[in-house]
């Protein structure tokens, strides 16, 4: 993992040259059975450098908890390794949605990320990672909470945890989508927890 990350940040420092870009790397055992993707990191990932860790972090916590999973279990990371930022007409610096220039610059990276942890299955938060992985333009609407082969690798969509709370309708979803994660992985614990 240390050189897939040094081999990373110097892939952005060469494209990049000159701005600078804090990336922020997935977190976890590398050995988790689940491998949860997000979007990209906010200003909070930002400045601790870690995945998930802002307001959209703390509503995916109360949801894994509920459904008896932590934190420790599962590998973290999102598609895009950045944040990424536009300026308001305020002048503040904001989240803007990354670009599918973005989404595909770090697609092969993403893909080497899995083939290091081999997770079971890898939990797409939010279309960005789903259609990322899919390479086709599913909607997250039509097929949360049921398993997908993406080219070999089991990906299981769920809503993106901040869309929750924007959208408090798909929070009886959401639960249920988490808590069927939860079961499935129980159901299929033959190997045993590797973390
Ligand atoms: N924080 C992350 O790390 N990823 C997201 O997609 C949203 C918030």
């Amino acid at each position: 993992m240390e050189k897939f990350r040094a081999e990373l940040r110097r892939f952005i420092a060469d494209l990049y040259e000159g701005e600078k870009k804090v990336l922020v790397f997935g977190e976890g055992c590398t050995g988790a059975r689940v491998m949860l993707v997000g979007e990209a990191p906010g200003e909070q990932e930002t400045l601790q450098g870690r995945p998930f860790v802002g307001k959209a972090g703390r509503n995916l916590d109360e949801f894994l908890a509920l459904a008896g999973i932590d934190r420790s279990q599962l590998y973290v990371t999102n598609a895009v390794k950045f944040r990424p930022t536009k300026v308001s007409a305020a002048g503040r610096t904001v989240n803007r949605p990354p670009t599918q220039e973005e989404i595909r610059l770090f697609l092969p990276w993403l893909r080497r990320e899995i083939e290091l942890v081999q997770p079971e299955c890898v939990a797409t938060l939010g279309n960005v990672p789903l259609r990322a992985l899919a390479e086709r333009r599913v909607a997250i609407g039509d097929v949360h909470g049921a398993f997908l082969d993406c080219g070999g690798v089991r990906v299981y969509p769920m809503y993106h945890p901040a869309s929750v709370i924007y959208n408090p309708a798909l929070r009886e979803a959401y639960r249920a989508d988490v808590l069927r994660l939860a079961q499935w992985l129980r159901a299929n614990d033959g190997q045993g927890a590797k973390c």
